[in-house]
């Protein structure tokens, strides 16, 4: 287990007053503020938020663009971030593109696939039924501008792929396997090279949303060999409005970009344009220059504790956790349900409670959940429900964390007995 109390303190979020129960004194039961709330958003840590602070108070210029120490300092720390980005999942430097988000970088995709002339008419990409809206939405629009066909891999009761269904569903009509690594609803792990290598042997691109993976277990982009892979600063203590997409070079270079403007040309001649090269010319326009560092300061962050610790402690709170909750009467469980394949994320019912209504009670007693469809409304509507209140957990996160969260389930069934 990491010492969780030692790593509270990189946190200001944790520390002083901000540390404390936010609920009002009368409700208030735990004393300390218990963030359950990861999946959604990560805490930032007192390195992260120093880097970016640099940047504007002693280099703040624009990149690529100015030859004044400044401008040259700003544009080294930029490359510098796209470097420590790309080492942390195993990729090459030019095959990271800075984005806005997750978001940002599953449409990019979809729009840089498109502009490249990769579809045609009737052809499939197969997507699952864990997928968040920021992976199907895009999908669902590219197909219908494109006529595709969308096919979605279901889920087994165990809340597991049914990797047997995506066998029969990926054939030599699917252009595109487009994939969540780690659910954020029910936390299962899929099995990201089996579903690689489905792809590969009919043709098809692969493309992962690995937003709740990356800074929770080792990703390594050239061991799972896919094409395509995106995820979030946010989400991994680093700033929010930054994100990466990583492409295979060789693609990258094959692919015309989907968004247009300054910083990405090589050469503009009246009506035409000759982009610049890979990464540069997928990234139009001013980029989040601060998030970047912040992002580069994150990877550096979770590397100094060290990935397989972090992954580990994270599997340790969850099987604590799990095994607590699958003991309490009244409450349903919606989640992957074997530690060892979820990557720390519980969705739960309390029996007679409304979801929403849980997490409100939760936070009176100062424990930040998270309730609502998730942005995955396919996927709790596929296990009955419309909402469900969920506990993520992260690096910080301790077995005592667990235990407020235990008793705060507790408060909530004396309100609805
Ligand atoms: C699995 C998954 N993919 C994508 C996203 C979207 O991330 P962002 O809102 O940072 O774009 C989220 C956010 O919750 C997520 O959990």
């Amino acid at each position: 287990m990491l010492d969780t109390e030692t790593i509270k303190k990189d946190f200001p979020i944790f520390s002083g007053k901000n540390g404390k129960n936010p609920a009002s004194p009368r409700l208030r039961r735990a004393s300390k503020l218990v963030y359950l709330d990861n999946s959604a958003t990560s805490q930032t840590p007192a390195f992260v938020v120093n880097a970016e602070v640099e940047y504007y108070k002693k280099y703040r210029a624009n990149v690529a663009r100015g030859l004044y120490p400044l401008s040259v300092k700003a544009t080294a720390a930029y490359d510098e971030a796209r470097a420590k980005v790309a080492k942390f999942i195993g990729a090459g430097t030019r095959e990271v593109i800075f984005t806005a988000s997750a978001t940002a970088s599953s449409n990019m995709l979809a729009y840089a696939l498109e502009n490249s002339g990769f579809f045609r008419e009737g052809d499939e990409i197969v997507t699952t039924i864990m997928e968040h809206h920021s992976m199907l939405v895009p999908l669902q629009e590219l197909a219908k501008r494109k006529k595709l066909k969308l096919k979605i891999i279901s889920m087994t009761p165990e809340r597991e792929l049914d990797y047997s269904e995506a066998e029969k569903l990926i054939t030599k009509k699917t252009k595109l396997v487009a994939f969540t690594a780690v659910s954020n609803v029910t936390g299962t792990i899929n099995d990201m090279k089996r579903l690689v290598l489905l792809a590969k042997k009919v043709g098809a691109y692969s493309a992962i949303d690995a937003t709740q993976a990356v800074g929770h277990m080792p990703v390594d982009v050239k061991a799972i060999d896919c094409d395509f892979l995106f995820f979030s600063g946010h989400k991994m203590c680093g700033p929010t409005g930054i994100g990466a997409l990583y492409g295979k070079k060789e693609l990258l270079e094959k692919l015309h970009p989907g968004f247009f403007g300054g910083g990405m040309v090589e050469e503009v001649i009246g009506n035409d344009t000759f982009f610049a090269t890979s990464p540069s010319k997928f990234e139009a326009g001013t980029p989040n220059i601060a998030g970047a560092i912040g992002f580069g300061a994150a990877c550096d962050y979770l590397d100094n504790i060290g990935m397989a610790k972090i992954e580990k402690h994270i599997r340790e709170i969850t099987r604590y956790a799990l095994v607590k909750m699958a003991k309490i009467q009244g409450l349903t469980l919606y989640s992957e349900l074997n530690a060892e394949k979820n990557a720390g994320v519980i969705s739960f019912l309390v029996h007679g409670a409304h979801p929403h209504d849980t997490s409100e009670i939760l936070a009176r007693h100062g424990i930040a959940t998270r309730a609502g469809h998730h942005c995955a409304q396919p996927l709790v509507k596929a296990m009955g429900e419309y909402a469900v209140t969920r506990a993520s957990f992260y690096l910080y996160n301790s077995k005592e964390d667990v235990d407020e969260l235990i008793k705060g389930i507790g408060e909530v069934k004396k309100v609805f007995n």
